[in-house]
């Protein structure tokens, strides 16, 4: 089972997450991180650059993939998730951009750019540590409902409603593009550390579909389930619809000191 933690905030979370990715750069200075855009990751982000300030951590040789990218968008848009993990993650982390990649989402080449990246993540050995929201559908990575749980990085269309509650980073609804490029749930569930965070009411219904529903492609959140090391932290809200929450307090608090998330 995940481990669920449920933090009192999201300040909170982002220390927990900073620290199990500290010690991993300290394990392996190539460590090769898993990296989510919205508005979810933004508070690992933030602790993690204090964390590195503070701590002088080396980050010359850390790695880095994005989970998905938006087809389409032209060059050096600035809502393009490449131009987001250089703004929110590569400048304030100090991490060598060279070594951190994004799907890419050119129409040019796109039947070919899911298989170079999923190359690519071979080539650096996997995934260490992978850093994921969801969606209020009850994706992961931009896999929509009815996504192969073996799937792997290639061309989705959005569902309305993530167009919708992505139209918060565009002009208006219309200018979100109806096409991405993602990585497959078969790709997540490769990565040796999955780290899922939800928070807010909205996402109540999908976190506890994911952690706590049946493994199904219509909720593929639910893939987390197959996996053997799985950390969700969710605030008191998104913890509201959680049958099983009073365990999940107990584990916690009960928790073996020795142990990390
Ligand atoms: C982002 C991603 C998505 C988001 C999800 C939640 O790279 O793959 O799955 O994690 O849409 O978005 P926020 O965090 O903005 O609520």
């Amino acid at each position: 089972m995940a481990e669920i933690v449920i933090v009192p905030g999201e300040a909170e979370a982002g220390d927990l997450v900073a620290d199990a990715i500290v010690d991993l750069i300290h394990r392996k200075p190539d460590a090769v991180l898993g990296l989510a855009t919205g508005s979810t990751p933004l508070p690992i982000y933030r602790a993690l650059a204090q964390r590195i300030r503070d701590e002088s951590v080396d980050v010359r040789g850390v790695r880095g993939f994005a989970l998905d990218e938006y087809v389409g968008l032209p060059a050096g848009h600035p809502e393009s998730y490449r131009a987001v993990i250089r703004r929110e993650v590569v400048e304030p982390l100090g991490l060598t951009p060279e070594l951190v990649r994004v799907p890419n989402g050119d129409p040019a080449g796109i039947e070919h750019a899911g298989a170079d990246y999923e190359a690519a993540i071979v080539a650096a050995g996997g995934v260490d540590l992978q850093i994921l929201g969801i969606g209020r559908t009850g994706h992961i990575g931009f896999n929509e409902p009815g996504s192969s749980l073996a799937s792997l990085t290639r061309v989705k269309t959005l569902t309305e409603a993530t167009r919708l509650d992505n139209a918060r980073f565009f002009d208006s609804p219309d200018d979100v593009p109806m096409h991405c490029i993602t990585q497959g749930i078969g790709t997540i569930l490769r990565a040796r550390h999955l780290v899922l965070l939800a928070f807010g009411e909205a996402k109540a219904d999908a976190i506890a579909a994911a952690v706590e529903g049946a493994v199904s492609a219509a909720q593929p959140g639910s893939a987390i389930q197959l996996h053997p090391h799985v950390t969700v932290l969710v605030d008191e809200a998104a913890a509201s619809k959680f049958e099983n929450l009073a365990y999940y307090r107990h584990a916690w608090a009960n928790k073996p000191a020795w142990q990390g998330i």
